[in-house]
């Protein structure tokens, strides 16, 4: 079904998936705080990404470096210059728009404009604020968030807390070639928060000022890099499909010279049909050698590979993918995101992958009155456990009420102990009702058999 973001933000606030940040002073544009199934979900799908971009390969490092550069790494970077969004303001409220996003709304595409094409088109459409004011001129506006360190203001160094968290990766480079000597190609992997003062934060958590990005710096020889492309082209599909976004809704999009970032020679955006609109989920860069070659310059310490059989110095060449962890949280949840008819009554249900799910099954005794039940219940539970520790208990409401509940956070199954179980019907003694989310359909099996189906399901 087609879903509107209104469900969603719903949804997630309701079943502790997604807060607004800082709520009770009224929230803070562009933060969002994460309740324990959003926590889950997201840990999770770290998780996945870890395993599949770094841990399965024998060519990649996993790094954690700080939140909080120097000025000095941003100018190298490029992002102090660049890292810019066009704003106009509301000359008589003096309030901010992102000048390509009024645009947009006013069904102009401004791909490819400089700033001043942006203003002409504007201002040739006689386009209005909200306010039903005129807009003034416009000018750009730096994303990064500066911050002084130091306990003075003569002392205080200008630092900036990251923008990406590629530049973590890149000022750590001649860390892990003295560490550990790799042989080109290899790759540095990280997840982390970045931060960027978005003019206009939007769509819940599709636009944020405090995001989180999972990225990989995959080290190339400058003539190996279409190859190394396409590789990482094709382990962001099967990614994709891993954690449940359906590759019919996600379209790889070629970015045009004008529109890439200023460090790329080829991007592809992966978008998806997002409930708002198909857009930016997930980029793959060919960032050359800028990045290296840059900091190198800049901090005085060159950032080479000695080719051994060669004899010389490269500066290698760099392939990124570059996933951002909210955007893909907001496109599986709408991926997932269903509403059907059962026993005559509607109900919300999230189809979530099994390995993405935030509870993986809940137990429960038929009644919760009855300590033998409660008994039985909670050693199937921690049986269950073994097999993964998000096992969940509910033992609230009638049993309807506790399997809708599971429903809309995607618990693939349901577990209910009862008489039987305790052996009220000697056949069925030790053996408990297993209730599949997706059909509602239940089925009678041992508890050796529902661990079973269990470790299957996230295997
Ligand atoms: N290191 C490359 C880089 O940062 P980007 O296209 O600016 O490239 C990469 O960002 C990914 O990070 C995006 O595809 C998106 O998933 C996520 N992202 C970027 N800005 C975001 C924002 N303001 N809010 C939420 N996610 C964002």
């Amino acid at each position: 079904m087609s879903v509107t973001l209104e469900q969603i933000v719903s949804l997630a606030k309701r079943r502790g998936f997604v807060f607004p940040g800082s709520e009770i002073y009224g929230g803070l544009a562009g933060t969002f705080d994460y309740g324990p199934h959003g926590v889950a979900l997201k840990n999770n799908l770290k998780a996945l990404w870890w395993k599949r971009f770094v841990e399965e390969r024998d060519d990649m490092y996993g790094v954690d470096a700080s939140l909080i550069m120097p000025a000095r790494v941003w100018e190298a970077s490029g992002h102090t210059e660049t890292f810019n969004d066009p704003l106009v303001s509301d000359a008589k409220t003096g309030e901010r728009y992102r000048l390509d996003h009024v645009l947009e709304g006013a069904g102009i595409d401004p791909a490819g404009m400089s700033l001043e094409e942006m203003w002409s088109a504007l201002q040739e459409k006689g386009l209005k604020t909200l306010a039903g004011n005129a807009y003034e001129q416009p000018t750009t506006f730096n994303l990064l968030f500066p911050v002084t360190m130091g306990a003075s203001k003569d002392s205080a160094t200008l630092a900036y807390l990251r923008g990406e968290t590629a530049q973590g990766m890149f000022v750590n480079f001649k860390n892990i070639i003295d560490a550990y000597h790799p042989k080109l190609p290899f790759g540095m992997g990280q997840i982390g928060k970045a931060f960027r003062n978005e003019i206009a934060p939007r769509e819940f958590v599709f636009r944020l000022r405090e995001l989180e990005q999972m990225e990989v710096e995959y080290f190339v020889s400058p003539e190996s890099w279409k190859a190394s492309f396409e590789e990482w082209l094709g382990i962001m599909r099967s990614y994709a499909e891993e954690i449940g976004i359906p590759l019919e809704h996600l379209h790889e999009k070629e970015i045009g010279d004008e529109d890439r970032a200023h460090y790329s020679e080829r991007t592809i955006d992966f978008e998806y049909d997002f409930p708002t609109g198909t857009k930016e989920l997930w980029g793959l860069a060919y960032r050359t050698d800028y990045d290296l070659s840059r900091h190198g310059e800049y901090s005085g310490t060159p950032l080479v590979y000695i080719d051994e059989e060669k004899k010389e110095k490269v500066v290698p060449h760099v392939i990124e993918p570059s996933l951002g962890i909210e955007r893909t949280m907001l496109a599986v949840l709408a991926a997932a995101y269903d509403e059907d008819e059962l026993g005559g009554e509607t109900r919300i249900v999230l189809r979530l992958q099994p390995k993405v799910a935030p509870v993986k099954a809940m137990v429960s005794p038929l009644l919760k009155n009855k300590p033998e039940l409660v008994e039985k219940a909670k050693e199937v539970r921690m049986l269950l456990k073994k097999v993964h520790p998000a096992i969940a208990w509910d033992d609230n409401g009638n049993i309807g009420k506790r399997y809708r509940r599971q429903d809309e956070i995607g618990t693939p199954f349901c577990i209910t102990i009862d008489f039987d179980t305790l052996g009220e019907t000697p056949d069925l003694k030790d053996t408990v009702t297993l209730r599949h989310r997706d059909t509602g359909e239940q089925e009678r099996l041992s508890i050796e058999d529902v661990a079973e189906k269990i470790r299957l399901a996230l295997a």
